[in-house]
C-alpha cells in the first residue's frame, strides 16, 4: 500500500479535538498530506493545535489548516481537483454534496460520518439502574450534540414505567450552567441555531402527544441552554422518534418482544450505533448480528477508543474511522504482478 495523497478533511463542531485527532491522526501515520477545515463554530482549536505541530518539528505543508465556512472553504475542498480523498463529518445533507461533489471533480476517494438517530434497547432482564444510567449519559453526554447519541431509547413494556419515573428523576438533578465550573454536568447549545431546533422539536414531541416526564424548556434568560428534557410514550412515527434532534432530548419508546425492538430500531435510515443491556447473551449476540449499526455496544454505550472501528451503515455514512479499517481508508493498495522470464529447455 501507498498513501492516498492530499487528504481535505472537514470536521464539525461538536467535538473540535476529537473529530481533529481522529482525522489528522490516520492520515499522517499512513504518510498522507492533510489540508483540514475546521467548523466556523470552532477554528481556535485546529489552529492552537496547528501551531503545536509546528513547535513538535512537523515540516511545512504537512499539516495544513483552513478555517472557513462551509459552503466556501469547505466546497472549494470537495471540488478540488489536486486533493485525492475528502473525509467529513457532519449532516448528512452536507455529506451527500460532498459525495457528488467529488464525484462532479476528480472522483477523489470520500468517506462520510453522518450522524444518527441510534437506538438503545432496553430487555426486562436488565439490571436496570445500570441502564437508567447508560442511556442517560448516552443522550445528555455533552448537551446531546453528539452523532451517536442514544436518541432512542426502546424498553420492555414491563419494566417501562420504572424505567421513565428512574429517568426523568436523573434528568431533573442533572446540573446545567457554566461549562467551565467543577459541579456543572452540562453546558449549553452550541449557537442559537441548534438552540432553536431543539426548543422547536421539543415543542413537536409535546404537539403530536409524547409525554413530558422532564424539562422541557430553556434553562435561563441568557445564553443556549436547554433544560434535560425527557418523553415518554414515544411512538415510531413522531418527529422525535425520526429527525436527529443534536440537543438534549431523551425520547423514551415502549415495546413487548425482543424481535419488535430489532425491527424498530432497525426501521430509520441511519445506522450509525446501537446499544442492548440484558442479561441473556445470547439475546445479546443476537442483537448485534442483526442491528443495522457501524457500533454495537452491549450492557454499555459510548464505548469509543482508537482501537475500534468506528462509522456508519445507511445514511450515517461509509468508511470506517479508528482501529486498523481506520488506517486503510487512507491507504491506496497497489497490486504489482512481474513475470519472471521463464528457463527454456
Ligand atoms: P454541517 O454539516 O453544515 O457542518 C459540518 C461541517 O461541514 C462544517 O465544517 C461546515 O463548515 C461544513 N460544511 C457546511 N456546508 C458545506 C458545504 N456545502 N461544503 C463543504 N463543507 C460544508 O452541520 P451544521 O449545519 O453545523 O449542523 C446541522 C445538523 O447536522 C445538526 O443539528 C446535527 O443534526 C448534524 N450534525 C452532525 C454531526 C455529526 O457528528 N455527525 C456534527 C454536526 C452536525
Ligand atoms: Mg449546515
Amino acid at each position: 500500500s501507498e498513501p492516498v495523497g492530499v487528504c481535505g478533511q472537514i470536521i464539525p463542531w461538536n467535538f473540535p479535538l476529537y473529530m481533529f485527532s481522529w482525522k489528522i491522526g490516520p492520515a499522517l501515520t499512513t504518510g498522507n498530506t492533510v489540508v483540514i477545515k475546521p467548523s466556523e463554530l470552532t477554528p481556535l482549536t485546529a489552529l492552537h493545535v496547528a501551531g503545536l505541530s509546528k513547535e513538535a518539528g512537523f515540516p511545512d505543508g504537512v499539516l495544513n489548516v483552513l478555517p472557513g465556512f462551509g459552503s466556501n472553504a469547505g466546497a472549494a475542498i470537495a471540488a478540488h481537483m489536486d486533493i485525492d480523498k475528502i473525509a467529513f463529518t457532519g449532516s448528512t445533507a452536507v455529506g451527500k454534496l460532498i459525495q457528488s461533489e467529488a464525484g462532479r471533480s476528480n472522483g477523489k476517494r470520500v468517506t462520510l460520518e453522518c450522524g444518527g438517530k441510534s437506538p438503545l434497547v432496553v430487555l426486562d432482564d436488565a439490571d436496570l439502574d445500570l441502564a437508567v444510567k447508560y442511556a442517560h449519559e448516552g443522550i445528555f453526554f455533552n448537551t446531546g450534540q453528539c452523532c451517536c447519541a442514544s436518541s432512542r431509547v426502546f424498553v420492555q413494556e414491563k419494566i417501562y414505567d420504572a424505567f421513565v419515573q428512574k429517568s426523568a428523576q436523573l434528568a431533573a438533578s442533572r446540573k446545567v450552567g457554566d461549562p467551565f465550573s467543577e459541579e456543572i454536568q452540562m453546558g449549553p447549545q452550541i449557537d442559537l441555531k441548534q438552540f432553536k431546533k431543539t426548543l422547536g422539536l421539543i415543542g413537536k414531541g409535546v404537539e403530536e402527544g409524547a409525554k413530558l416526564e422532564a424539562g422541557g424548556e430553556k434553562a435561563a434568560d441568557v445564553g443556549y441552554f436547554v433544560k434535560p428534557t425527557v418523553f415518554s410514550n414515544v411512538t415510531d412515527d413522531m418527529t422525535i422518534a425520526k429527525e436527529e434532534i443534536f440537543g438534549p432530548v431523551q425520547s423514551i419508546l415502549k415495546f413487548k418482544t425482543f424481535e419488535e425492538a430489532i425491527d424498530r430500531g432497525n426501521n430509520n435510515p441511519y445506522g450509525l450505533a446501537s446499544g442492548i443491556f440484558t442479561k441473556d447473551l445470547e439475546k445479546a449476540i443476537q442483537f448485534s448480528q442483526l442491528s443495522q449499526a457501524g457500533s454495537v455496544w452491549v450492557n454499555t454505550y459510548l464505548a469509543l477508543t482508537s482501537q475500534l472501528p468506528f462509522g456508519g451503515f445507511k445514511q450515517s455514512g461509509f468508511g470506517r474511522e479508528n482501529g486498523e479499517d481506520g488506517l486503510h481508508e487512507y491507504l491506496e493498495t497497489k497490486t504489482v504482478a512481474i513475470a519472471i522470464s521463464q528457463k527454456h529447455s
